[in-house]
């Protein structure tokens, strides 16, 4: 069978990656396809300076513009790696509109406008493949698209950004603070100058919006999500949260309830018993709840050149062996047609019983206002929690109510943040049940 041949646009990390996997594999993946893939161009800023990886030929096309690659009728697929949603649009845009197939690592740009692209590329006849833009390493796309179409999800819960759970987990496991975790990572690189597409919790809602419109069929995007980042958590708080038997992690939420759909990205309280509990350090997961089939758990890397590499690899396969066997059946990365069962719904309606944490000037009576305003709320008080504190000026104590609605429990915490020995307006955290 004839050979399929690739332009990879952007060769930073992942395009790097891609490369050095795409000439390290060429037999194997000949084998494994039938043909063979190869890399007809490749495009950067910095191309000159590029060492291509040997075995992937000499007559590859280097350039500095994206339109030739774009235009260059030898290209079947090309793969936009560059990210953002600016140049990285034009670049798909003008990948369909010369009739090639797209493969794409761009969480932002697909959690954006995925699915008015996806409609584009198919009245063009091309395909659109983006595993690796969410959680690198794990083939979840794969898992929802076929693995478990079948079943009808009812809940998904993801740790999807990797450097907010290596900072939570090294605060876990160090007792140190945000801020110091947040400056060594970001001395070790593992976390940028700007970090608050990672630790506000943006990055990671990108991810659910693609990974809930997946799961559930919907045209899902970033804004139906209520987003909270991790900069309020202290060390305190994972002391307290194990008194209480859990942990806290950034928990990325799609849940199917009576009233609708409710999706969240936000720090929340996990029983240390779940899975979910044990992913540590830079790792993802997404654990994922079906009507029929149960629970099923993915775990693995989210990023990274070899990782993400793989997915862009498998994802190019599977393009090419569509490409090559003529088939005109793709099964959409945003599922079906749109149902109208899953409608996002705001996070107010959700019930949880929620960990608040105060840090307060301590003085006689504290505890006797916050439960009045809990009570006036119809909040039941499950438990009330102090460690030892040396200082009586920015003592921390937690109180855990029954579950209730996330909007009781928003209008509590604006009233108690009017309180004059209130250091700090007080931390809600919800407390996750298992799936
Ligand atoms: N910045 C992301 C993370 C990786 O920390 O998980 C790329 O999606």
């Amino acid at each position: 069978m004839k050979d399929v041949y690739i332009g990879i646009i952007g060769l930073g990390n992942v395009g790097s990656g891609t490369l050095a996997i795409l000439a390290a594999n060429a037999d194997q993946i000949a084998l494994k396809l039938g043909f063979r893939l190869k890399v007809a161009a490749v495009c950067s800023r910095s191309v000159a300076s590029v060492t291509l990886p040997p075995g992937l030929g000499d007559d590859v096309v280097r350039t500095t513009d994206w339109r030739d690659v774009v235009s260059n009728p030898k290209v079947d697929i090309v793969a936009e790696l560059v990210g953002g949603t600016g140049t990285a649009r034009e670049m798909i845009d003008g990948a369909i509109a010369h009739g090639k197939s797209i493969v794409t690592a761009n969480k932002e740009l697909m959690a954006l406008a995925g699915a008015e692209i996806w409609d584009t590329a198919i009245k063009a006849n091309i395909n659109l493949a983006m595993e690796a833009s969410v959680a690198g390493g794990i083939p979840i796309h794969a898992v929802l698209r076929e693995g478990i179409s079948g079943d009808r999800v009812v809940a998904l819960a993801g740790i999807l950004n990797g450097t907010s759970n290596y900072i939570l987990t090294e605060m876990e496991r160090r007792g140190e603070s945000f801020d110091k975790i947040l400056a060594e990572a970001q001395a070790l690189g593992y976390a940028e100058a700007n970090p608050g597409a990672d630790v506000d919790g943006f990055d990671a809602r990108s991810k659910l919006a693609i990974l809930a419109a997946l799961a559930f069929g919907e045209r899902i995007t970033p804004s139906d999500i209520f987003v909270e980042g991790i900069r309020r958590i202290t060390a305190q708080d994972f002391d307290y949260a194990h008194q209480l038997g859990h942990t806290i992690r950034l928990v990325c939420g799609a849940r199917q309830t009576e009233q609708g759909l409710i999706l969240s990205v936000r720090p929340a309280l996990i029983p240390q018993t779940t899975i979910l509990a044990s992913v540590k350090g830079a790792y993802n997961a997404v654990w994922v709840k079906g009507q029929f089939g149960g629970d099923t758990f993915y775990y693995g890397r989210g990023a990274g050149a070899n990782p993400t590499g793989v997915a862009v690899v498998s994802d190019l396969m599977r393009v090419a062996r569509e490409i090559r066997s003529g088939s005109p059946e793709r099964v959409s990365p945003f599922a079906h047609e749109r149902l109208g069962e899953y409608k996002p719904v705001p996070v107010t309606l959700q019930h949880r019983a929620y960990y608040l944490r105060f840090l307060v000037n301590d003085r006689p009576g504290i505890i006797a206002e916050l439960a009045g305003i809990l009570a006036a709320k119809q909040i039941g008080l499950e438990a009330v929690l102090q460690l030892p504190c040396e200082t009586k000026h920015d003592l921390p104590f937690v109180i855990t109510v029954e579950p209730t609605s996330e909007l009781a429990v928003q209008e509590a915490v604006a009233e108690m943040s009017k309180l004059d020995f209130l250091r700090e307006p007080p931390l809600a955290l919800p407390m996750e049940p298992p799936l």
